[in-house]
């Protein structure tokens, strides 16, 4: 059975892979440091699968601790190294998230984002592990020049948390073309994630005040806050609001497992993936489909545009669809339908 070591495991995207990997068959090692998430994130992805499979408890082991420490990290592949297990891939999810706070403390991120990514890939050479899919973002695209974006877009982050996303990227990529290890890495453009794992039992968690906008909407809907706030209705789209690309977060898992599957049989490689649908929901559209889908009002309010908004970011997903075969099958309607499942099962979240 293959292991697959995967940090920022316990968090809305890594809980969900954790689970799909499990799924597949692959024994899953978690880091994480839990600043951003709960170790009930966890238990909840194996009662999932506990219903299914009593023998796969063992399958899923945990190492609560930061990336930023160089010999933490090492202890976790030394033990790994002892118990005979190799570890065939990473997938790298550990990281802040969040734009307002990397533009109020871009230390912080550029210590978190970027120099853990640094300790991480030491100790992975150190151990000839050479198989990485990275969590990188739609937000480092220049947003302004276009609305649909290719991987070969022009790249133009305008905040902290964007320029740590980029220049990780840029890192992975100095690494393969150095030709010093065959390491293989797959750099994933997410667009917008959404939605949660139809069980309910999972979903997105974050601490504090949510800064995206679905944790907002549902909020909204439940009561939490009085009204959304849309910020813009005069941007030159089909209604005035923002334009995003929605993906679901069980397809966005899903590709990572099949973005690693390939990576493992490549001899040596980096690209850059764009992971969304293709199509692009307006602010206004998205709200309403949620109403429709959840039979609930989300209360909104219009307000004044916010500086260094973009008006419609859509992936090309063409790269995506030809090279691995993926489609992303989830509607918006599944992604609202899940999220606010989610949201009244666990009010309180974890
Ligand atoms: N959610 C999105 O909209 C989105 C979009 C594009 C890219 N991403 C990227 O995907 C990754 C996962 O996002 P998410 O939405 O699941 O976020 P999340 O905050 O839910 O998950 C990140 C996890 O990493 C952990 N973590 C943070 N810093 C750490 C550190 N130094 N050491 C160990 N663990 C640490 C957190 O505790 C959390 O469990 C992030 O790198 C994020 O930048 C997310």
């Amino acid at each position: 059975m293959k292991t697959i070591l995967i940090t920022g495991g316990a968090g809305f995207i890594g809980s969900h892979i954790c689970l799909v990997l499990l799924d597949e068959g692959y024994e899953v090692i978690v880091i994480d440091s839990f600043e951003n998430s709960s170790v009930n994130s966890l238990k909840r992805v194996l009662d999932i699968f506990l219903k299914k499979d009593n023998y796969l408890a063992n399958k899923l082991e945990i190492f609560n601790g930061d990336i930023c420490d160089r010999t933490f990290i090492e202890n976790v592949f030394l033990n790994m190294k002892k118990c005979n297990k190799e570890i065939y891939g990473v997938i790298h999810l550990a990281g802040l998230k969040s734009v307002s706070e990397s533009i109020l403390n871009p230390q912080l991120y550029w210590k978190k984002n970027v120099l853990g990514t640094i300790n991480l890939l030491e100790i992975m050479e150190k151990y000839e592990c050479l198989n990485l899919v990275y969590s990188s973002s739609a937000t480092i695209y220049d947003s302004k020049e276009n609305s649909f974006f290719n991987e070969n877009a022009k790249i133009k982050p305008v905040n902290p948390y964007g320029n740590t996303k980029f220049v990780i990227e840029k890192f992975l990529e100095d690494l393969y073309q150095s030709s010093k290890k065959s390491w293989k890495f797959a750099s994933l453009r997410y667009f917008n994630p959404i939605g949660a794992h139809k069980s309910g039992l999972i979903g997105e968690n974050p601490k504090g005040l949510p800064n995206n906008i679905f944790p907002l909407i549902i909020n909204t809907a439940i009561g939490e806050q009085k009204t959304f706030k849309i910020y813009g209705n005069d941007w030159p789209t089909k209604d005035g609001t923002p334009v995003r690309d929605y993906i679901h977060v069980m397809d966005l898992a899903e590709t990572h497992i099949k973005v690693l599957e390939y990576l493992i049989k490549e001899k040596s490689t980096y690209f850059n993936l764009n992971v969304g649908t293709g199509l692009g929901t307006s602010v206004l559209e998205l709200i309403n489909i949620f109403e429709r889908t959840n039979g609930i009002k989300v209360p909104s309010v219009f307000s004044k545009r916010r500086a260094g908004d973009a008006c419609s970011v859509i992936a090309d997903n063409s790269l995506l669809k030809s090279k691995f075969k993926i489609i992303p099958k989830r509607t918006i309607e599944d992604m609202c339908r899940d999220g606010w499942r989610w949201k009244q099962l666990n009010p309180e979240g974890y």
